[in-house]
């Protein structure tokens, strides 16, 4: 599952869609964690694509990830600050990839 830890135990490498990415990263396998608020651990990421699905407020778009070892593309938190902390998100994803600091 994803470290909810994961602004202490990382660093911020890199920014991505206008949200943060927390490192490592040694593309193409390994993708570290993208947004803050919603965070998803792109390197446990299957695709499963309940997240997509279920967000009322659409925080999530595909981006293509060619060459990861779990999957080719990845649910990315695009639109975090759009966020109602609903939850759903983090219910539905089967690999527990998805941390949502409702705060
Ligand atoms: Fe969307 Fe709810 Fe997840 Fe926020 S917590 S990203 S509103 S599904
Ligand atoms: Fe990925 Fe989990 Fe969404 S596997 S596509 S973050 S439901
Ligand atoms: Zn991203």
């Amino acid at each position: 599952a994803i470290d909810p830890q994961f602004t202490e135990n990382r660093e911020k490498v890199d920014e991505h869609n206008g949200h943060a990415v927390w490192g490592p990263v040694d593309e193409p396998e390994e993708l570290g964690i993208h947004g803050t608020h919603v965070a998803v651990d792109f390197d446990l990421c299957i695709a499963d694509g309940a997240c997509l699905e279920d967000c009322p407020v659409d925080v999530f778009e595909w981006v293509d990830t060619p060459g990861h070892p779990e999957s080719e593309e990845k649910a990315d938190p695009a639109k975090e600050a759009q966020c109602i902390d609903c939850m759903l998100c983090v219910d539905v994803c089967p690999v527990d990839a998805i941390d949502v600091d409702a705060g």
